[in-house]
């Protein structure tokens, strides 16, 4: 009979219990993925019991209160702590998401499970490694491309022009959307992804980018584009409530609306 053998570091192991400190009032308890590069150790589980009568209301001040005060090791990405820079995303409760606009009590269930973002590598913890992610935000040119002389003074656009980037300019590149479309994880190689592609098409959208059919020309392609077969899941996991999926279909519409 085969036997199968797992691979390294794809097995999840209980891990440390952290109880809550003498006296704490009102306990909630947070189990987070820990796995350390440095160790031939398997990925565990840590439970961390944490008092919310000493803690700000969000998953990231409670990871920043477990971090600082439990254990230093826990390791994990945040900037703004208000859901600016997409750096804390991560997996809360079964959801994508920013960990410093999810509420604590917001999460369902009685404990707080928080894992990496899924089907992407994992460098350390809660961090996983972005370089594929970033390299094909780079390979769309996020940035205004004209021939015409640089305006003296700015780049005009009407008010009208400027509210069609709504929806798409609030994109923070927090990757949830990516990390949640199961064509990305099967495909991430070669198809671009809902965070991508509505960048792509934040810049299409742009009428003072004049590149426009050069862009359109850079997407049409079996993987890069077409690889989205409107799951929505992207939509679902968004925290800024943008519809990535309706961006992918307008570029879509521009591809089929060029060649008649
Ligand atoms: S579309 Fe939403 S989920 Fe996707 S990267 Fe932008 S802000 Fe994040
Ligand atoms: S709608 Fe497209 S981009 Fe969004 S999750 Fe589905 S396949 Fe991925
Ligand atoms: S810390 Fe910046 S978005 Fe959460």
């Amino acid at each position: 009979m085969v036997q199968f053998t797992l691979p390294r570091h794809s097995k999840i192991e209980q891990g440390r219990h952290h109880p809550a400190p003498a006296g704490a009032e009102k306990t909630k308890t947070f189990k987070i993925y820990r796995y350390d590069p440095d160790t031939p150790d398997n990925p565990r589980i840590d439970t961390y019991e944490v008092d919310l009568a000493d803690c700000a209301p969000m998953v990231l001040d409670a990871l920043i209160k477990i971090k600082d005060e439990v254990d230093t090791t826990l390791t994990f990405r945040r900037s703004c702590r208000e859901g600016i820079c997409g750096s804390c995303s991560m997996n809360i409760g079964g959801t994508n998401t920013l960990a410093c606009t999810c509420a604590i009590e917001d999460v369902p269930g009685d404990e707080v499970a928080v894992y990496p973002l899924p089907h992407m590598q994992v460098m350390k913890d809660l961090v996983v490694d972005l370089t594929q992610f970033w390299a094909q935000y780079e390979s769309i040119q996020p940035w205004l491309k004209a021939d015409s002389p640089t305006p003296e003074k700015e780049w005009a656009q009407s008010p009208a022009e400027r509210e069609e980037l709504d929806g798409l300019y609030e994109c923070i590149l927090c990757g949830c959307c990516s990390a949640a479309c199961p064509s990305y994880w099967w495909n991430s190689d070669k198809y671009l992804g809902p965070a991508v592609l509505l960048q792509a098409y934040r810049w299409i959208a742009d009428t003072r980018d004049e590149y426009t059919g050069e862009r359109l020309d850079e997407l049409e392609d079996p993987f890069k584009l077409y690889r989205c077969h409107t799951i929505m899941n992207c939509v679902q996991v968004c925290p800024k409530g943008l519809n990535p999926a309706k961006a992918i279909a307008e570029i879509k519409k521009l591809m089929v609306e060029r060649t008649l």
